[in-house]
């Protein structure tokens, strides 16, 4: 599974890029305004950063000024996948940008039809948004299984970029399931290699070692 980290953060993304572990980055307007940058100045210190897709969302509502926003984002750098809302004009947006060749990352998926729309129209991302399904008390995590049974059924190329993702149990669970993708802001990222039994086993090592009276280096 690739990892992409949800945020505008570039401090974050550094801290995680030096591990290799970053494969591309998702930014929303949400993501924007917490930032307090500039979309195309963060979008490009980002691109600068990552060699995988930067995920930059463009805001009108018709697929005519979608197109015209994509394109426009997407001079930024040759890694940006331009994000569309799964709307009718979204997908109309979706399948004129994929035809020029560029990434497209459908966003704001919350039912199977929609991520089937949305591989129809060329779709290179889909991005189910699991942590606002489970606040309306519903599973994320089925939507997430059942995508991933319709693009096997009949092969679609579409990557389903699990989004929306608040914990590392749902880490663990878009990689049981076979998600394509997970993006997850970076805490999420750093809490996987975290567990109280890690922290317990290497208190203990530590206190031993002191009576030892040793050292290493
Ligand atoms: C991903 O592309 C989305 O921007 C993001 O995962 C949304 O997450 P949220 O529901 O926590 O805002």
């Amino acid at each position: 599974m690739k990892f992409f980290v949800d945020t505008a953060d570039i401090d974050a993304i550094r801290d995680l890029s030096e591990l290799g572990i970053v494969d591309g980055v998702t930014t929303n307007p949400s993501l924007i305004m917490k930032s307090g940058r500039d979309i195309k100045e963060v979008t490009k210190e980002i691109c600068d950063l990552v060699d995988g897709p930067v995920s930059a969302e463009t805001i009108a509502l018709d697929a005519e000024g979608m197109v015209a926003e994509g394109r426009e984002l997407a001079k930024i750098a040759d890694n940006i996948a331009i994000k569309v809302p799964l709307t009718w004009e979204g997908l109309k947006a979706c399948k004129t940008l994929t035809g020029e060749g560029r990434m497209v990352n459908v966003t704001l998926c919350f039912s199977a039809n929609q991520a089937l729309l949305a591989a129809k129209a060329g779709a290179t991302f889909i991005s189910p948004f699991i942590g606002r399904l489970d606040d309306l008390n519903l599973d994320g995590m089925d939507l997430i299984a059942e995508i991933r049974q319709i693009y096997d059924n009949y092969g679609f190329e579409t990557e389903i970029l699990a989004a929306s993702i608040r914990s590392v149990n749902h880490m663990k669970q878009a990689a049981l399931i076979g998600a394509d993708v997970a993006t997850a802001p970076p805490g999420v990222i750093k809490s996987m290699a975290s567990h109280v039994m890690t922290d317990k086993g290497l208190d203990a090592f530590l206190k031993d070692w002191e009576k030892t009276g040793q050292k290493i280096l």
